[in-house]
């Protein structure tokens, strides 16, 4: 407390280095800076460089500090270090008061490793998603348990992480149900986009090529659109993938993928090897944050092991199928808003071809009340850290 009683400004470090932790992690960003107790402190690791680069610049957020560490088909060990060398010198000059940290990458990891080494307290974001499977997803899986078991704060989106935790001896009253923060960063950019403002006609229109946009508002073509990048896939079954995606792109006319491919080395090397020559299938570069919102919004369904894009379907209506055997966020499969068919070739095939062939089932699927948020999440983590700090005060 001040001498006159009133609670002092609190630091609050937030570390980043990923496209999805920057998109999820944007909002809160906004809530902190909103409020008169906190002054917001952003540390990116640049884990990620160009696409990292491309959130900062949609969400017009401004960084304290930058690690620039991402290298050319980095190691995990390479990214692992440093961020643990990095971010020492950072609490060094910051201070905070609390860390937040977000998700399951090794920038998260590495970060709260090092707040907890500098006596910082950690705040997790997207807490408590399981597989119960170290392998998958590999290394995210043990990432979050072990920020679970650093972390002081725990904001789990859904009461299914909630009682991960619990099962795991996690204090009740260190955990929070939040909702997911990237539904408050889905609706922040399609208001945006609804808005018509210049930023997002342009961002549309220069980051996708004309015929992408013409087969987006074409009455006469249906677009599968596309991500994956997951590292237990990388080698056979993102091969398995590639095909199924080729067979897909190859059942009709009106039928086509689009696919910004992931900028790792190890999906690039794959994708344009086996599709570079199917006519059926554009690969285009990441787009940025509010181009993949107007692709999420306008394509008729989605293929996709990423985390981010399952949680952000739902909200605009657009059934998944699930690139991968396993997943940690079993709420969508629940819900029926997203079905998990593996990485074998001819289940991908066949899922799809239920969806296309057959509209009872796809109206089943996408109409789906989103089982990830109500895009209320930054809110949420604001009000439990403010009376975190007024209890540790
Ligand atoms: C990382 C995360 C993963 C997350 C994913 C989101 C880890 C171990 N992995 O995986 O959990 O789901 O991000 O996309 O934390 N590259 C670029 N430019 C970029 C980004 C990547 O060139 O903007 C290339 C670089 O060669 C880099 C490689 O991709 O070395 C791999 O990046 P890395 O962050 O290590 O792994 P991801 O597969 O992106
Ligand atoms: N996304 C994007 N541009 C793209 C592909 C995805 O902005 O070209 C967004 C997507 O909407 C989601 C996030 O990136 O919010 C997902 O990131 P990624 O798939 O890299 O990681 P994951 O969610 O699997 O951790």
């Amino acid at each position: 407390m001040t001498p006159g009683g009133r609670t002092s400004v609190k630091r609050i470090l937030t570390v980043f280095g990923t496209r999805p932790e920057a998109i999820k992690l944007a909002p809160v960003i906004r809530a902190l800076a909103s409020s008169e107790q906190f002054e917001p402190i952003v540390c990116v690791t640049g884990q990620h460089r160009q696409m990292l680069d491309q959130v900062l610049d949609v969400f017009g957020i401004e960084t304290d500090f930058d690690l620039d560490l991402m290298q050319p088909n980095q190691d995990l060990s390479d990214i692992t270090a440093a961020v643990t060398l990095g971010i020492r010198d950072v609490f060094e000059a910051a201070k905070p008061d609390l860390t937040l940290v977000q998700g399951d990458t090794t920038t998260a990891m590495a970060a709260a490793l090092g707040s907890f080494y500098a006596r910082v307290p950690v705040g997790h974001v997207e807490a408590g998603l399981r597989t119960g499977d170290k392998a998958n997803p590999f290394p995210e899986e043990i990432n979050r348990s072990l920020i679970g078991r650093i972390a002081d704060l725990h904001f789990a989106p859904t009461v299914g992480a909630r009682l991960a935790l619990l099962s795991e001896g996690v204090l009740d009253r260190t955990i929070s149900v939040t909702g997911n923060t990237v539904v408050d960063a889905l609706f922040w950019a399609r208001d945006i986009i609804e808005e018509g403002s210049s930023r997002a006609v342009d961002q549309i229109g220069m980051s996708l090529p004309g015929e992408v946009r013409e087969l987006m508002t074409s009455q006469s073509s249906r677009v599968v659109l596309v991500t994956g990048h997951r590292r237990e896939s990388f080698g056979p079954a993102f091969e398995q993938i590639c095909l199924a995606i080729k067979e897909i792109s190859e059942r009709s006319d009106d039928v086509h993928v689009i696919y910004p491919v992931h900028m790792n080395p190890s999906v690039q090397e794959p994708v344009y090897r086996i599709l570079s020559d199917s006519p059926g299938v554009h690969l285009i570069e990441p787009v940025p944050f509010l181009a993949f919102v107007w692709l999420m919004k306008n394509c008729h369904l989605i293929l996709t092991d990423s985390g981010g894009v399952q949680e952000e379907a739902p909200s605009l209506g657009k059934p998944v199928l699930i690139l991968r055997n396993v997943t940690e966020r079993p709420e969508g499969v629940e819900a029926g808003c997203a079905r998990l068919v593996g990485t074998d070739a001819r289940a991908i095939v066949d899922g799809t071809a239920l969806l296309l062939d057959h509209q009872e089932e796809y109206d089943r699927m996408s109409r789906v009340v989103n089982p990830y948020g109500d895009g209320t999440a930054a809110i949420n983590i604001l009000s439990v850290i403010e009376e975190y700090m007024i209890r540790n005060d």
